[in-house]
């Protein structure tokens, strides 16, 4: 249940995610730019225009996502989400957002906590359960 170094550089070159959430409702996904590996178990999201993936995560921590170009890094990442609108968690997140565009205010850090990953490699091991 955690990122192998090959996803751990994938995630941190592509610079963009799809980040899927869900409450009771209709199924949400959105791009995110703002998400890097912290360690090998943890992917720092910084919610910095979020509205119904916010109010999906408040209700379901519970949140997936996949890499742009799944061609490349063919993984589809499972987890919980720890939402942290100030403390150290926060502070990076702000402090990252802003040093990359200053007009940015991020409004919380979503610390997404690995917890299953799959292949989505096209062909008979698609979908398999890999860590
Ligand atoms: C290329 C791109 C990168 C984005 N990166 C972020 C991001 O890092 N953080 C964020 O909160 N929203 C980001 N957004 C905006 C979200 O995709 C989305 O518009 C926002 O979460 C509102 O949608 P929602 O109501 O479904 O949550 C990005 C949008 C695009 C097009």
């Amino acid at each position: 249940m955690s990122l192998s170094q090959e996803l751990i550089d994938a995630i941190e070159k592509e610079n963009l995610v799809f980040l899927a959430t869900s409450s009771d409702d209709v199924p949400n996904v959105v791009p995110v730019g703002f998400a890097k590996p912290l360690d090998a178990e943890t992917i720092l999201i910084v919610d910095n225009f979020m509205k119904k993936t916010r109010a999906n995560l408040e209700k379901n921590p519970k949140a997936a996502l996949v890499l742009r170009d799944a061609s490349k890094a063919p993984y589809q990442i499972k987890g919980t989400v720890e939402i942290h609108t100030s403390g150290k968690v926060f502070e990076e997140a702000v402090d990252w957002a802003t040093s990359v565009m200053s007009q940015l205010s991020p409004k919380a850090a979503i610390v997404f906590k690995v917890e299953e990953v799959y292949s989505v490699q096209p062909g008979p091991d698609a979908g398999e359960r890999i860590d």
